[in-house]
């Protein structure tokens, strides 16, 4: 049976989606500083962030950690713009989040991609469609979804299986899919929340490898885990989040 919290978190990924597919974005957000500024979401009795300040800086690499329920998805749902924070800030390049228009906010979302330990693939579409998908309702032509769609499944290693169903894919192959969906409007930042948590060590490197890649070139990677040996070996920044702050 699936938890309330993964079908909280599909339906924030759907809606998170269907912003993408609407209209008339400009491009003002580079995502070149995040700043949380006494961040606070309580949820009952519970400040599971807790005035919290974090800053990243764009390009930047964080390893993002903490036990299970310290706040991690919390943290990447309202910097997302999917959940309200009970009170402060979180500003991307001087611009809050918190206080976006919804077309603010649409074309914020266009600039992040965001990949999910479930992959959330959609199982009767190809991995080619599962990509295009998120370019179809959009105003391109279908010859600019097929060239991008092609480019990104290439980016992750996947072009020669653009019709495979998910159900034919491996684990690490399907995640390279929701990479490549990610990455489909280019974006600046890409939060990856517990993506390699079901992918065995070869798989899990695979994945890790192709994020250190997109963030050799200029990308912003939020990396949610809580795989300690994943985080050593990348000996980059790690955020630890514990009583609703930054330890
Ligand atoms: N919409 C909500 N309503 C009520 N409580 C919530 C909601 N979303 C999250 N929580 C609670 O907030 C706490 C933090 O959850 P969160 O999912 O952010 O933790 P996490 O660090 O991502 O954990 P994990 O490592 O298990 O993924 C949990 O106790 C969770 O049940
Ligand atoms: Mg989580």
């Amino acid at each position: 049976m699936r938890s309330v919290n993964e079908a909280r978190e599909e339906k924030i990924h759907f809606d998170f989606l269907r912003t993408l597919l609407q209209r008339n974005h400009k491009t003002i957000i580079l995502v070149s500083v995040i700043e949380f500024k006494n961040a606070t979401k309580i949820f009952g009795s519970r400040a599971v962030l807790d005035n919290l300040n974090l800053q990243i800086d764009g390009g930047s690499w964080v390893s993002l950690m903490g036990a299970s329920g310290a706040g991690k998805t919390t943290l990447v749902h309202a910097l997302i713009g999917a959940i309200p924070l009970t009170f402060g800030d979180i500003m991307v390049d001087g611009y809050n989040v918190t206080k976006f228009s919804s077309s603010a906010l649409q074309e914020y979302r266009r600039k992040i991609g965001i990949v999910f330990q479930d992959y959330k693939l959609l199982p009767k579409k190809t991995a080619y469609e599962n990509v295009a998908f998120a370019m179809e309702v959009c105003d391109y032509s279908y010859s600019q979804i097929k060239k991008r769609t092609m480019e990104v499944l290439e980016i992750v290693g996947l072009a020669s299986a653009p019709h495979h169903f998910p159900h034919m894919l491996s684990g690490g192959e399907k995640q390279r899919v929701a990479i490549a969906r990610a990455l489909i409007h280019n974006p600046r930042l890409i939060i990856a929340d517990e993506p390699t948590g079901n992918l065995d060590p070869v798989s899990t490197q695979g994945i890790v490898d192709l994020l250190t890649k997109l963030n050799i070139e200029g990308v912003t990677v939020i990396f949610a885990t809580h795989n300690t040996q994943i985080v050593e070996k990348l000996n980059k920044r790690v955020v630890t989040l514990e009583n609703g702050k930054v330890a």
